[in-house]
């Protein structure tokens, strides 16, 4: 079993997911707990390829697989440090890790596709750990575990998505999930030139989810339940912005929003949160961040489970 994109997920699945990563939260507080998990998968290993800079991704994913007491091998930098330097084909890699028996390879890339590539030739289960401006489904699965965890459902949410909705991956992935639960409204905010895909607006349209887009922060900011904000992926871009319109979240713009939404964040955050609203109640992006521990231990021990 690969884990591609969100898509793959049946929603029954991702409730199975969602209870066991419940269950390893509570077993990880107490030393007995810690114990019985370490004893789940020992002997197995995890291999980290990561081609991409990543500070939450892969250390979540490597504590996870600890915690589970399975072996970890981890090229934070495989870019550099790999044979992809000499002109290695990731294909090549992949045929290579085959012979080393791993129970699971987690690959990041800055191609979208490479994973699927990475799992074309791969006997080992490849997990996608984001994908250039593809996806990032582990992202996507804490991110909705986090909102189920604070609003106990993910049917009727307004959902407010802002930033750059172009090239960030884990907004494509959190939206194609959230668009198959019943009744969810999402609201872009971003400029025109940063907007979301066309191929998620015609998902949306498809399934007949519906959506706004706007520049409008206290005009999006109204009844929202959910607001997941993003930053500037300098990286991806293609071509100078000719906006420098920027959408911030301070003390001043959070004032339009309900007690009831929840700030959230893939992270890292540079400036567009600023750190004077990270003691809001509403501010969840931290918590959020470290659910994707428990969230990837589920997923972890589905994947062996599996093989
Ligand atoms: C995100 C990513 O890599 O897509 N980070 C993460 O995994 N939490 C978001 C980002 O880099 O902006």
């Amino acid at each position: 079993m690969h884990v591609l994109s969100v898509s793959q997920f049946h929603n029954e699945t991702i409730q199975t997911l969602f209870a066991l990563a419940t269950k390893y939260k509570k077993l990880d507080q107490t030393t007995a707990g810690r114990k019985k998990l370490h004893s789940l998968h020992t002997g197995n290993q995890l291999c980290s390829l990561f081609y991409e800079p990543s500070t939450r991704t892969r250390i979540s994913f490597e504590q996870a697989a600890l915690k589970l007491g399975m072996g970890v091998v981890s090229t934070e930098n495989a870019a550099e440090f790999s044979s992809a330097s000499k002109g290695e084909t990731l294909e090549d890699t992949m045929r290579v890790l085959n012979g080393y028996n791993f129970d699971a390879v987690i690959v990041r890339h800055p191609e979208t596709g490479a994973t699927d590539r990475a799992a074309a030739v791969s006997t080992t289960p490849i997990i996608n750990a984001g994908d250039g401006k593809g996806e990032h489904p582990t992202q996507a699965l804490l991110d909705l575990y986090t909102i189920y965890e604070k609003h106990g459902t993910l049917e009727g949410l307004t959902v407010v998505l802002g930033g750059d909705l172009k090239h960030g991956r884990t907004v494509r992935s959190l939206v194609r999930l959230l668009a198959r639960y019943k009744g969810n409204r999402f609201v872009f905010v971003s400029t025109s030139e940063l907007q979301i895909g066309v191929d998620i607006k015609q998902e949306l349209a498809h399934v007949g989810c519906t959506y706004t887009e706007t520049e409008d922060m206290k005009q999006a900011f109204k009844n929202a339940d959910v607001v997941y904000w993003t930053r500037l992926q300098k990286e991806r871009l293609e071509t100078k912005l000719t906006s420098s319109k920027e959408f911030i979240l301070n003390k001043q713009t959070i004032a339009y929003l309900p007690k009831k939404a929840v700030i959230m964040h893939p992270l890292p955050r540079v400036s567009e949160i600023h750190t004077e609203i990270d003691s809001d109640p509403r501010a969840y992006y931290f918590k959020q961040a470290s659910n994707g521990l428990y969230v990837r231990m589920a997923l972890l021990h589905t994947v062996l489970s599996s093989r």
